[in-house]
């Protein structure tokens, strides 16, 4: 097939022929959108280094998720910013803690929402790290407890699935088990299969307050340069019961989501995270880049590398973006 018998030209002539040949497709009923939720009253936050992100109090967040829906965004993940922090991380996991006061809220006032919950402990820590600390050091299997309880908190507030974002050996077994002793078989896990020790993140720990007091998140998170050990922590977590995988940050890693895609069959998640929006938004403000057009783009690279899902803070704006579109 080479030119001038093949002319790849033809099926780009105008855009209905190249609507008809497009390969990949966003729909908003992909994404997910974060949601911070805090203690208070009509608290309504902007996050600095991420534009159009807020920090929302309980009555706020029951808005945000209507506007979600009228966007046909239907699922969230929430995470926490608690009242007070401690070494055990309580707030994680406590009866009446902010995420599970905000999945009962918005069970009742939204029903239709698919409510994710972010399971891990450092929003709750006064360290900042994801486990209990021992003898100076993350405990990994000390730590498998409170996140079963933490999920299981979600689950009784009424969360639709847990997604673990600890990165602790073992936790997806740990809460799988606690979840079915429990009465909550049907309820999924979304795991945080593949989570690098990536500095995109900065954002989202000045948005949550979850910055680690000392150290890293290295002895935990993965190296960015390692591919190989991305399928044996997929595995791990296909093996322990996870319905749902998740590569995360994205756009740096569409190696890695494209060659989890090809191995494994469950639902793949791309976590397009704090820092791969905020410079896309940072480069817009400055006039530098088309803010819309790079943000689709993204979300497309995105799923056309490989991701059934993609969690983006990005979410709403693109679904009004691709309504526009239509
Ligand atoms: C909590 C958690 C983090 C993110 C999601 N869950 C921070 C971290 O691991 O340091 C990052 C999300 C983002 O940057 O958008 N463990």
């Amino acid at each position: 097939m080479i030119f001038p018998d093949y002319r790849p030209r033809r099926l780009r002539q105008d855009e209905r022929f190249r609507s008809l040949v497009r390969e990949t497709r966003l729909h908003p009923s992909q994404f997910i959108y974060p949601l911070f939720v805090k203690p208070g009253k009509g608290v309504r936050e902007e996050v600095a280094s991420m534009p159009g992100v807020f920090r929302l109090s309980v009555d706020q967040l029951v808005k945000e998720a209507k506007d979600c829906l009228r966007l046909g965004v239907g699922s969230v993940i929430l995470f926490g910013l608690p009242e007070s922090k401690d070494a055990t991380g309580s707030g994680a996991y406590i009866k009446n803690g902010i995420v599970q006061q905000a999945v009962r809220e918005l069970k009742n006032k939204v029903p239709e929402l698919l409510v994710v919950t972010d399971v891990c402990l450092c929003e709750y820590t006064d360290h900042g790290h994801c486990g209990l600390i021992v003898n100076h050091q993350v405990d990994n299997d000390a730590t498998l407890e409170l996140l079963a309880k933490t999920a299981l908190s979600h689950a009784e507030a009424g969360a639709d699935m847990v997604a673990p974002s600890d990165m602790m050996d073992g936790r997806v077994a740990e809460i799988r088990a606690t979840l079915d002793e429990s009465n909550f078989s049907h309820l999924p896990i979304m795991a945080y299969s593949v989570k690098y020790a990536s500095a995109f993140y900065g954002p989202f720990r000045e948005a949550a307050d979850g910055a680690p007091q000392f150290g890293d998140r290295k002895g935990y998170q993965m190296d960015p340069a390692n591919e190989r050990e991305a399928f044996r922590e997929a595995a791990m977590d296909v093996e322990e019961g996870a319905d749902i995988l998740m590569v995360k940050p994205a756009v740096a890693y569409l190696d890695i989501i494209s060659k989890l895609r090809a191995e494994f069959d469950h639902p793949l998640a791309a976590y397009h995270v704090s820092g791969e929006y905020a410079m896309i938004k940072a480069a817009a403000a400055n006039g530098w880049i088309d803010g819309d057009k790079v943000m689709l783009e993204t979300l497309l690279a995105i799923h056309r590398a490989g991701a059934d899902i993609i969690i983006t803070y990005g979410a709403k704006e693109a679904a009004r973006l691709l309504r526009q579109g239509e």
